[in-house]
């Protein structure tokens, strides 16, 4: 069976005080919980005071977007290993907003993702249509050039490391979310491609959150689907007593 993960994508909110007294909330809740894989992703400022917060509990912690070279002259990008080094064991990577807002292509997201797991970092890899794709039909043809992008060249070993995250575009802090049906349909398509990429086993083995408008009202029937693996949250993130719920709903 595949373990529920619950991520907080926290996106560009919290100072290194919220950040802290956040995490420290969230760690209280939540701190011994073994059954969902909890992952809190700040903002780069706020990493490494996350990171002295949550340790010694069950919390984990990832990063939002990365670098896919290692070093070098790229004024304003962060690497894997400087997130490594603060203990990340996850990073996003090609969410919606790199995508919309700062040009990121399946190509780049897979650069990210190849440089994430030479590092040991589990990326979260995201995909979803918008609003247009999906009244015109096209739901499945770009979840599947999303998904066979950014996960090309990638061994059944490299994409069982992999989590996906199924974010339809005109569901992020839209408040409108997915029916239950609506993203299973998509979940199972994109176990389906798995299957077509690599075989039974990695199919069974990723596991796919959902995202965009999650919180506590409708986190327990989205996540009871049987290939919702979980939920990448971010406005009800940003509230302890929200994310709280929403994971306690994964178990
Ligand atoms: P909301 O939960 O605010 O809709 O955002 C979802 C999201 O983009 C998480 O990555």
């Amino acid at each position: 069976m595949r373990k529920p993960i619950v991520a907080g994508n926290w996106k560009m909110n919290k100072t290194v005080a919220e950040a802290i007294e956040l995490a420290a909330a969230i760690k209280r809740e939540l701190g011994d919980c073994k059954d969902v894989d909890i992952v809190l992703c700040p903002p780069f400022t706020a990493i490494q005071a996350v990171s002295e917060t949550i340790t010694g509990s069950h919390v984990d912690l990832g990063a939002q977007n990365m670098h896919w070279e290692k070093s070098g002259a790229f004024t304003g990008e962060i690497s894997a290993a400087m997130l490594r080094e603060l203990y990340c064991h996850y990073v996003i990577l090609g969410h919606s907003e790199r995508r919309q807002y700062f040009g990121e292509t399946d190509a780049i997201v897979n650069k990210k993702v190849k440089a994430a797991l030479a590092a040991n970092l589990k990326p979260i890899v995201c995909i979803g249509e918008t609003l247009e794709e999906r009244e015109a039909g096209r739901t499945e043809e770009v979840i599947e050039t999303q998904v066979r992008g950014s996960l090309a060249d990638l061994t059944p070993r490299d994409l069982v490391e992999c989590i996906l995250a199924y974010e339809p575009v005109w569901a992020i802090g839209t408040g409108k979310t997915a029916t239950p049906e609506q993203a299973q349909e998509v979940h199972a398509f994109i176990r389906g491609l798995l299957r077509d990429i690599a075989d039974e086993a990695v199919a069974q083995s990723v596991r796919i959150q959902y995202g965009g408008s999650m919180k506590p009202a409708n986190a327990r029937e989205l996540m009871g689907q049987p290939d919702i693996d979980g939920g990448l949250i971010g406005g009800a993130a940003l509230e302890a007593r929200s994310f709280v719920e929403i994971v306690r709903g994964a178990i």
